[in-house]
């Protein structure tokens, strides 16, 4: 009698062990598909591989929708969702509108994950292992990637308005990255993506003719940089979507020739140059990490890996939160 109560008791504390124990292991990991999808990495890696090769852009569009999707509603995959019903879809908020590319690319990895693992893999996860492959694919570091995101059922059309745009001004700019508790180290590293991928004229042409509203150019820029650019952007248009290399030197290679582009005030945009050059003294902290990331190549990298494993990590959907989406443009249904 006395023993059979001490085995429920036993028992009994044994699952609380286990429940409370359950909290304090890690919900995310890298290997977490290691039983329930092993080749996952493999996958999205061939995927992305042959996306390079038709679009040598690919990496740096698919480097840029893991950002986009992580700072509106977490990294949960909103941003792929298209629109339906009442749903209004991110992909058509300003700073992503005609601009955030790459959806092709994510739909061929989420088909290739349903027919070897169907059910399993998340569109935030392929996200977020789709950037660390492209930046490695680059040349760049490579990091372990957290995974175990599961996919968010709503887009949110406000938040992705208020993505940080190229005429934010610098303090504007680190607040909405202190936000998510990336600091000024994080912030002027993963601005450091932008040594790969293109920007549009219209992102930039305020600072060839018109900088806020003077009818005079940019003074943080370059002269030489300033005329080759308002010779493929004229003034005539400022809605322009022609396109400019972000990091002219060495276009699709992940290195720091971006930092020494703005050492020489030859940022592309005004956010970028802001980190070295924004006026009255804004710019005292992250000038800095700039100078040193220009002269460091492994700093850099170093401290962009340490802040993508930050930035991946934004409010994930873990658990039994969320859904693992069957088609990453639509939640699913039934
Ligand atoms: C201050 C914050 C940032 C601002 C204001 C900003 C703004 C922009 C703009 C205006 C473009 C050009 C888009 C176009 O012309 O269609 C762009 C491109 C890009 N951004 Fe950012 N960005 C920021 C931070 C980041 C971060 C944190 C990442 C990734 C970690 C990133 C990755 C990229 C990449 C790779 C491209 C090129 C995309 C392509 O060629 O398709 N950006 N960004
Ligand atoms: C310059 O910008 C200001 C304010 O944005 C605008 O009112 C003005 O018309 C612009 N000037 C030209 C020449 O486009």
């Amino acid at each position: 009698m006395a023993a059979a109560a001490s085995v429920v008791v036993l028992c009994a504390l044994v699952v609380l062990a286990a429940a409370g124990g359950a909290s304090a292991w890690p919900v995310m990991s890298p290997s977490y598909y290691e039983a329930s999808c092993p080749s996952v990495y493999d996958i999205v890696r061939r995927v992305v591989q042959e996306a390079r090769c038709t679009d040598p852009r690919a990496p740096a569009s698919l480097l840029r929708l893991h950002f986009h999707d992580c700072f509106v509603n977490g990294c949960d995959g909103s941003l792929l969702l298209d629109d339906f019903g009442a749903m209004h879809s991110e992909k058509n908020a300003p700073p992503n509108k005609g601009s955030a590319r790459g959806f092709d690319v994510v739909d061929g990895i989420k088909a290739a994950l349903e027919n070897a693992c169907p059910g399993v893999v998340s569109c935030a996860d392929i996200l977020a292992l789709a950037a660390e492959i492209s930046v490695e694919l680059s040349g760049g570091p490579s990091w372990n990637v957290m995974l175990g995101r599961r996919d968010g059922t709503a887009a949110n059309f406000e938040g992705a308005r208020d993505l940080p745009g190229p005429t934010d001004d610098l303090d504007l700019l680190r607040r909405k990255f202190s936000e998510f508790n990336l600091d000024d180290t994080d912030f002027v590293a993963l601005q450091g993506a932008h040594t790969i991928g293109r920007a549009q004229c219209r992102f930039f042409h305020d600072r060839l003719y018109n900088i806020s509203g003077t009818e005079q150019p940019d003074q943080t820029l370059d002269m030489a940089y300033l005329n080759e650019l308002r010779q493929s952007c004229p003034a005539s248009d400022p809605e322009s979507t022609a396109l400019r290399n972000l990091d002219p030197p060495t276009p699709d290679a992940f290195d720091n020739s971006f930092y020494g582009n703005l050492l020489r005030n030859r940022g592309l945009l005004q956010s970028d140059q802001g980190m070295l050059s924004a006026p009255g003294g804004a710019a005292s902290t992250t000038a800095p990490i700039v100078v040193r990331f220009a002269g460091s190549q492994d700093d850099f990298f170093r401290s962009f890996a340490t802040a993508m494993v930050k930035m991946g990590n934004i409010s994930p959907l873990t658990g039994s939160m969320g859904e693992i989406r069957r088609n990453c443009r639509v939640v699913n249904r039934g």
